[in-house]
């Protein structure tokens, strides 16, 4: 089972990252440091990486922290099938060479990116019952399946003795496609923790940007699919709701909305200010009457596939 009392968490895709994230310009190796220590004396101890972010540096720095550090983290790393991925020991080798990029000898949580070729959902979770059966990785969780897939993996797993920890899906005011979908009910049937990816629409929700200022570098076509008419009138009353206590900006309103849903934020963070306003989530939390505005006002926004996806 996911640690209950963990309900806020890291996001580290932009940990390294010169493609997507612009890492070693517009930020760098200082302020990860600075909102990593940051985010330690807040309490905030759960981050989530994975083998494929930044070709394996967002590990490698995220290892580096937590060697330097005496406080336990929880740490998240994904398995991401290949092709070229055929026996269970290309799902063992690459557990290694992410234990090996994280300085750990086990790991905390292995969550499964969903299948490809091969490596078919039976195969992992074979694969990860060996894993858990070896004492290389504490708990399983999923990556980015759907309902059905969770139900196969769940079943296949369940045969081992184990069950799912948690689930890493996209969740955010511009994306509740889980929550009729059928995945958010799946999981809280099968007692998974959902964890929000994107939380911040990938920046979108913090208003800073929008068609007239958008985010530099690649990051701007994925960014795509959360622009919707409606985007100006929810960050006017993000905005709003976030005066209303005590001068919260619209990405620590976003934050709270999923947090006070039950389900745990991880907002990608690469700077100290970033760290110090996101670690707030868990020590406030907007009325009921706010959060059902948000609710109605996000309630049929439809996000946009962008054209060449
Ligand atoms: N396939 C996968 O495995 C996968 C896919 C997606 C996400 N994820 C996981 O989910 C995590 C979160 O998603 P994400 O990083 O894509 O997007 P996100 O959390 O929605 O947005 C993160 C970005 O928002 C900006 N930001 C963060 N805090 C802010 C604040 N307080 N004020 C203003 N701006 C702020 C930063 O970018 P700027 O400063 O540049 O605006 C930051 O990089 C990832 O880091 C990753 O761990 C995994």
């Amino acid at each position: 089972m996911f640690p209950a009392e963990i309900r806020f968490g890291v996001g580290t895709w932009a940990w390294g990252d010169r493609l997507l994230w612009d890492y070693g310009r517009e930020y760098g190796k200082e302020d990860l440091t600075a909102a990593f220590r940051r985010y330690l004396n807040d309490g905030v101890r759960f981050f989530s990486t994975s083998s494929s972010f930044a070709e394996g540096d967002s590990e490698r720095i995220l290892g580096e922290f937590n060697a330097r550090t005496p406080v336990d983290l929880l740490i998240a790393t994904k398995y991401v099938p290949r092709i070229w991925h055929l026996r269970r020991s290309d799902f063992m080798d690459a557990l290694k060479l992410s234990l090996t990029r994280l300085k750990l000898t086990k790991l905390d949580i292995y969550e499964l990116c969903p299948p490809v070729g091969r490596m078919t959902i039976a195969r992992m979770a074979e694969c990860a019952a060996e894993v858990l059966d070896m004492g290389l990785v504490e708990q399983v969780g999923l990556s980015g399946y759907n309902a059905q897939q969770i139900d196969t993996f769940n079943e296949a797993f369940s045969r081992f003795g184990y069950s799912v920890a948690c689930l890493e899906i996209p969740y955010n005011l511009l994306d509740r496609s889980i929550e009729t979908n059928g995945t958010l009910d799946l999981c809280r049937s099968l007692n998974i923790t959902v964890l929000a990816q994107q939380p911040l629409a990938m920046g979108m929700l913090t208003g800073k940007y929008d068609s007239e200022a958008p985010a530099a570098g690649s990051r701007r076509q994925m960014m795509l699919r959360y622009h919707t008419p409606s985007l100006d009138i929810l960050l006017r009353t993000m905005n709003h709701i976030g005066l209303e206590n005590n001068g919260k900006n619209c990405a620590q309103v976003a934050l709270n909305w999923i947090y006070n849903k039950g389900i745990v934020p991880i907002p990608g963070t690469k700077t100290l200010p970033q760290a110090i306003e996101n670690a707030q989530t868990i020590r406030w939390s907007m009325t009921k009457e706010q959060m059902n505005l948000l609710d109605t006002l996000t309630g049929k926004t439809e996000v946009r596939v962008p054209e060449e996806a």
